[in-house]
């Protein structure tokens, strides 16, 4: 008799449990209000139907985030994170409008873990919507005024003609969405460039934006010219745009945990692909070869080589493949020496070597010249150490060390380095086998695609 009347019991907990569930865990919603809130399970979706925003776990484990992807796209690509680096683990965890209109993600205590913060307070009048862009944006209801958005606090995605300037921090790994090492930021000072910084160092380098392209990655020419950058001069205002690309349905740039910015396209296809993504080579990390070294992405594994007129600053170090030093100059400009020097060298003024084809180095300034006038203002000014005329940016010269400088097999622009008289004519070089290397992955980031060359010669090039 007890076994007759359990099966019913069953069936209409399941049923109940079901549709409690299916209630629950299905709704895809159009806005946040206060009066509707966001519970887990359920999705605030665009009105388009392109971008979901919603709990997620990303190890399937109970740490909860509130995120942004793109919906029915798999695998699953978030683009922003809210909480990033307070996850919740309580089923109970809701997003809402807050009394003082502002977007809350709480707990089932109602303590609040993480919330936007509107300068101007709404009272309960905001209403939360997720844009066909990927933009989550709380408005005020009565003005349509809008009083926060999500790309201004973006995660590790640079999602197109969203403004800035901008920093987007990498994920931690691919299953942990806190603040990881690397971050992508425009730099805090001209000329207009991107960087990717581990830590607080500069990781890798876009070189300087001539208003179609970023002139330090040659192949902007062609896989990435769609992406654009409009900077009116105006801090706050820049905005960048990922351009169109026929084949890519969706695209998105990211800073990926292992410190690569990667352009990621989705094609029905294919699916997920990085269309782009720097740094390439060990060659492409932010000043491998040292002040007054540069080297040759046409040359691999990682080999330095000092800049005319320049040698190792240590020769041990530099031929043992350690190259953080650098180069120094190895004689004394001219205009540095005393003035008894100068007159007995008379005639035989400093000169301009002419580098082709290389990412131009780091920290330039921009001077109001011409082309000549930019050759004149660099031999007038004794600290100037190099120049150089880029249509599109004008005269930039160089005042200090000059550092993370590549040859590029093709495209990059032309360099002129301040040199001595003597060092400007013809050279005897020299090429000796210096020793039989066995050369180990000089950056762990790297140490898949150096295995292929674990056998190397090891060359020393000597000029005199
Ligand atoms: C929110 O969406 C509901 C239906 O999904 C709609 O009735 C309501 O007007 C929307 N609220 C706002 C502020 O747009
Ligand atoms: C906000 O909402 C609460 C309750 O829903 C209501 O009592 C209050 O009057 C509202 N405030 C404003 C400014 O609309
Ligand atoms: C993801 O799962 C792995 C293995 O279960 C674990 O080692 C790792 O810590 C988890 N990551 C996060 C962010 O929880
Ligand atoms: C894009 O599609 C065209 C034709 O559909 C094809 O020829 C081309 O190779 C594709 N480009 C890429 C980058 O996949
Ligand atoms: C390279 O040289 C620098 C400066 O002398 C030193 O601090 C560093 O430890 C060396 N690196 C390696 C891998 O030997
Ligand atoms: C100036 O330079 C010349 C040649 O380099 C040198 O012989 C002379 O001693 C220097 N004079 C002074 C005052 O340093
Ligand atoms: C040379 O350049 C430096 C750095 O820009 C500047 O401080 C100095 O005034 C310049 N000197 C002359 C003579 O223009």
């Amino acid at each position: 008799m007890g076994r007759e009347s359990r099966t019913p019991n069953v069936l209409l907990f399941s049923l109940v449990f079901f549709s409690f569930f299916s209630l629950k865990y299905s709704a895809a919603i159009y806005n946040i209000t206060s009066s509707s809130s966001l519970l887990q399970g359920q999705t605030l979706t665009s009105s388009g139907e392109i971008f979901e925003l919603g709990f997620f776990s990303p190890n399937n484990s109970q740490k909860q985030y509130v995120g942004i992807w793109y919906k029915d796209v798999s695998p699953r690509k978030v683009v922003w994170v809210a909480n990033r680096d307070k996850p919740v683990a309580d089923s109970l965890a809701i997003l809402k409008i807050g009394s003082d209109g502002n977007l809350r993600l709480v707990d089932g205590k109602q303590a609040t873990i993480w919330s936007t913060i509107i300068t101007r307070p709404s009272s309960n009048i905001s209403s939360g919507f997720l844009l066909d862009n990927g933009v989550f944006s709380l408005m005020d209801s009565v003005t349509g005024e809008i009083l926060w958005e999500s790309s201004d606090h973006p995660s590790d995605t640079v999602m197109s003609d969203t403004k800035g300037p901008h920093v987007y921090t990498s994920w931690k790994s691919d299953n942990d969405p806190s603040p990881g090492n690397f971050v992508l930021a425009f730099a805090p000072r001209p000329p207009l460039q991107f960087f990717i910084w581990r830590g607080s160092t500069p990781y890798w380098r876009s070189g300087p934006w001539d208003k179609s392209r970023f002139i330090g990655i040659p192949e902007m020419d062609t896989s990435i010219s769609g992406a654009t950058v409009k900077d009116s001069q105006v801090p706050g205002s820049l905005s960048v745009s990922l351009g169109r690309f026929s084949n890519c349905s969706l695209k998105n740039l990211f800073i990926s945990y292992q410190g690569y910015v990667k352009f990621m396209c989705w094609e029905n296809n294919y699916g997920w692909y990085a269309n782009w993504e720097a740094p390439r080579s060990p060659c492409d990390i932010y000043g491998a070869c040292g002040p007054f070294g540069f080297c040759k992405t046409s040359k691999r594994p990682l080999n330095c080589f000092c800049m005319r007129g320049f040698v190792p600053k240590s020769s041990e170090e530099w031929s043992k493949g350690n190259w953080t030093r650098g180069c120094v100059r190895r004689t004394t400009l001219l205009c540095e020496r005393n003035s008894s020097a100068i007159a007995a060298q008379a005639g035989k003024a400093d000169g301009f070597w002419q580098m082709r084809g290389v990412r131009l180095p780091d920290f330039s300034y921009y001077v109001d010249e011409v082309a000549e006038g930019c050759q004149r203002w660099c031999q007038d000014n004794c600290s100037c150490t190099g120049y150089s005329y880029v249509n599109g940016i004008g005269c930039q010269v160089w005042t200090r060390d000059l550092i993370d400088v590549i040859e590029f097999s093709y495209g990059g622009q032309d360099l002129f380095i301040r040199l001595t008289h003597d060092e400007l004519g013809d050279y005897y070089c020299y090429l000796n086998v210096e020793r039989l290397n066995i050369v180990f992955p000089f950056h762990p980031l790297f140490s898949l695609s150096c295995c292929q060359y674990s056998i190397d010669f090891h060359l020393l090039f000597s000029c005199y």
